[in-house]
């Protein structure tokens, strides 16, 4: 069936759109990532459906990487897919990023941050999400055998040729990320974002100084895996749900789901209910009241998963001697 965009998308949808840094761009509060339940192993119509459903909402951002899926590349393959059945007419609408950085073709040239891997794997990304160019490309980790100044000319170029319009960087550590920001500066092409992790678990970007590197410095920061890939909501309190993403026992362990982390996680949900909130909307808003944070990228199995963290664009601030600071609990091995 043809799609056609809820007229209320923006209006009505109550999205919060925040200035990415000191740029001309606006993300949503709340954004999407295609990591996880947009493979080829995922059915195709409910990635539809959750898509569907961000965009109705005024999710205008979807991230994704080169080696999404599984397999990798399938994320992008179904992006393309629904780039070509619903999305087309929208893209203007749509800030869609890219990534490369992680391995992603064998052989010595489809990993890290080579300047021949970030332009071939740009086009090949490019290729799959039947996409004239993406509106963000990041370097998705630091290299350190690499000289910097080759991957961050490589994204220089890229934005030169017309591939990607604005560029970030991903996990680069605070020392990397100055040289990128002069860099780029001088090259006319600004640091658009930093992407990295802070959640209530994680919060080494705030006690490393990168957030604050960026808020000082005109660069928009974006949380990734805000939920702590699910642990920060009702979906472990009282064990591991059948379908869940721990089940896999892939990225998320069963061996990580640790009593201390559960007591952290139960005080937590009581805190959020003293809010009138849930655990996700919660610790979603955490992280968007941090001063610097644009938007948080969630991921999602279900478009009611989505309804529930769309809550947090409104949320409160916050106590934080109440929240306490749990983030040695958890060993992300992410
Ligand atoms: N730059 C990097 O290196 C990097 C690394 C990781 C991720 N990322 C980006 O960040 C995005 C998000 O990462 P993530 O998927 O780990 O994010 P997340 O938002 O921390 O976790 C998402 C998972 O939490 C569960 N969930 C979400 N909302 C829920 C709710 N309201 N109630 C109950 N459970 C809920 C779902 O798991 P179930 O499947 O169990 O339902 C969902 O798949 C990725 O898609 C990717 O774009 C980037």
């Amino acid at each position: 069936m043809d799609y056609l965009a809820a007229e209320t998308r923006y209006d009505e949808s109550g999205m919060d759109f925040r200035r990415c840094g000191r740029s001309g761009v606006l993300l949503p509060g709340v954004s999407l990532g295609f990591w996880h339940n947009f493979g080829g192993v995922d059915t195709y119509e409910k990635c539809r459906s959750i898509a569907h459903y961000a965009f109705d909402h005024g999710i205008t951002h979807f991230d994704l990487a080169n080696n999404y899926g599984p397999p990798y590349g399938s994320a992008e393959v179904t992006m393309g897919h629904m780039m070509d059945q619903d999305f087309r007419p929208y893209r203007d609408e749509l800030f869609i990023s890219t990534k490369a950085g992680y391995d992603m073709w064998p052989g010595p040239y489809g990993n890290w941050g080579s300047r021949k891997y970030m332009m071939a794997s740009l086009d090949q990304s490019l290729k799959r999400m039947h996409l004239e160019y993406v509106d963000l490309y990041y370097s998705h980790r630091y290299d350190p055998n690499t000289p910097l100044e080759e991957t961050l000319q490589a994204l220089v170029d890229v934005v030169r040729q017309g591939k990607a319009l604005y560029v970030g960087i991903s996990r680069w550590p605070l020392e990397a990320l100055k040289v990128a920001d002069k860099y780029l500066r001088e090259h006319d092409v600004p640091l658009l974002i930093y992407q990295g992790r802070i959640n209530l678990l994680d919060r080494a970007p705030v006690e490393d100084g990168i957030l604050d590197y960026c808020a000082a410095n005109g660069i928009g920061f974006i949380s990734f895996s805000p939920l702590a890939q699910g642990l920060l909501t009702d979906r472990y309190l009282n064990g591991i749900p059948e379908g869940s993403r721990m089940t896999r026992e892939h990225f998320l362990k069963s061996s990580s789901l640790t009593p201390q982390l559960v007591d952290y996680l139960k005080h937590l949900n009581g805190i959020a209910e003293k809010r009138g909130e849930s655990l996700a909307e919660m610790a979603l808003a955490w992280i968007l009241h941090l001063k610097g944070v644009t938007s948080v990228l969630v991921g999602a199995s279900s478009p009611e998963q989505l309804a529930k963290n769309l809550k947090s664009v409104h949320s409160e601030p916050f106590d934080d001697a109440e929240i306490g600071d749990g983030h040695n609990i958890l060993t992300q091995n992410t």
